[in-house]
């Protein structure tokens, strides 16, 4: 293994998520295979909708995490049971997205049609329950239940906030507080839970677990804070999804409450966009400049940015190595990310 010393100087220029994929390039490759033969079924349709989810890529950001973390606490990322768990996660991010986009009526996901889109949403519900129990099912192989624990507790914790979203769609009186709630849901557990798992797995110290737990949460709200604004500040060419629908789908995510509060007499503006799924009343263009102008967008960046430090803080009881390394850089990349 590398030193931390010789790493760190290797990759100072340039800490670029290429960089900290190509640490595990190898172990990403494993995850692929994982995936394609979990998807694998004699059920042709299930095949078909199968291959259709894992070609279309996606940045494999949750397997990263738990084989680095696996890695960061001196287990080997290779193992079997990692790549297998690395697969489970991205089978349930999978999963939540094929639902989220039946929820959000979504068209494009991945720089293609979402498969609502494609092929309806009743086939939609079922492809993402196949891939929920499939995930589980490879799961139990582990026979352990802190980790089956961690993972029902998790997809619980998702299912509800994407209800508790649900509930407030098209609501302008959001608080910050319920702002923070649904995303730690829909978003950070399922981070964090890669990080405490990935540490299971290598034999972490409970100390170790916990850091790793810590540093997952905080990440995942980072990322998701950068999704927000990038969904007001960026074009679906960029995102592979549809841009500017957080507002479109009567989401009112932390940028917009801060705007809010700024000009209450957005309210009324907002809500015919919400109600008529159309920018007719304000533009894009507008909403960006205000959110510029107030200097929205980058008190917004500073949290992610606050989050990011103190995702990389709870590293501090690792040992000093190229996955600790790369883990730290992971954060700063999050939240600078354009896609
Ligand atoms: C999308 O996650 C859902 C959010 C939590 C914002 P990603 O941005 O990781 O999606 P893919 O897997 O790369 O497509
Ligand atoms: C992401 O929420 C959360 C999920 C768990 C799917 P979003 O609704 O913001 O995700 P995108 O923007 O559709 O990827
Ligand atoms: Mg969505
Ligand atoms: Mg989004």
């Amino acid at each position: 293994m590398q030193t931390f010393a010789t790493s760190k100087i290797e990759l100072l220029p340039e800490t670029s998520a290429r960089k900290i994929f190509g640490l595990i390039r190898d172990e990403l490759a494993l995850v692929e295979a994982e995936f394609e033969r979990q998807a694998r079924s004699n059920i042709q349709v299930i095949n078909y909708l199968g291959d259709y989810l894992r070609s279309s890529g996606g940045k494999r950001v949750r397997p990263a995490l738990l084989i680095l973390a696996s890695h960061a606490v001196g287990g080997k990322g290779t193992d079997d049971n990692v790549i297998r768990l690395a697969t489970v996660m991205e089978m349930l991010h999978t999963a939540t997205l094929v639902h989220d986009d039946i929820i959000d009526n979504a068209d494009l996901r991945r720089n293609r049609a979402s498969v609502n889109a494609r092929f309806g949403n009743q086939t939609a519900v079922l492809m993402g329950d196949w891939l929920y129990m499939t995930a589980f099912e490879t799961s139990l192989r582990e026979r352990s239940l802190e980790i089956l624990d961690i993972l029902t507790r998790l997809t619980r914790k998702m299912t509800e906030g994407e209800l508790i979203q649900l509930t407030m769609i098209g609501r302008l009186d959001i608080t910050e507080a319920d702002y923070f709630d649904i995303l730690k849901r829909k978003t950070a557990y399922l981070f964090s839970a890669c990080g405490e798992i990935g540490a299971i797995l290598a034999g972490a110290t409970l100390a170790q677990q916990h850091a790793m737990r810590d540093y997952g949460m905080e990440l995942g709200i980072a990322f998701q804070l950068a999704d927000d604004i990038l969904d007001l500040t960026s074009e679906a060419e960029k995102l592979g999804k549809t841009a500017g629908s957080d507002l479109l789908e009567g989401k009112i995510t932390l940028p917009l409450i801060y705007l809010l509060a700024e000009e209450p007499e957005l309210r009324p503006k907002f809500e015919k966009v919400m109600l008529t799924g159309k920018y007719n009343d304000i533009s894009r263009e507008v909403i960006r400049e205000k959110l510029e102008a107030h200097g929205t967008l980058e008190m917004i960046r500073l949290e992610a940015k606050r989050r990011a430090d103190a995702a990389r803080k709870s590293l501090d009881v690792l040992p000093e190595t190229e996955y600790r390394f790369a883990l730290e850089g992971i954060p700063g990349f999050v939240v600078d990310r354009n896609m």
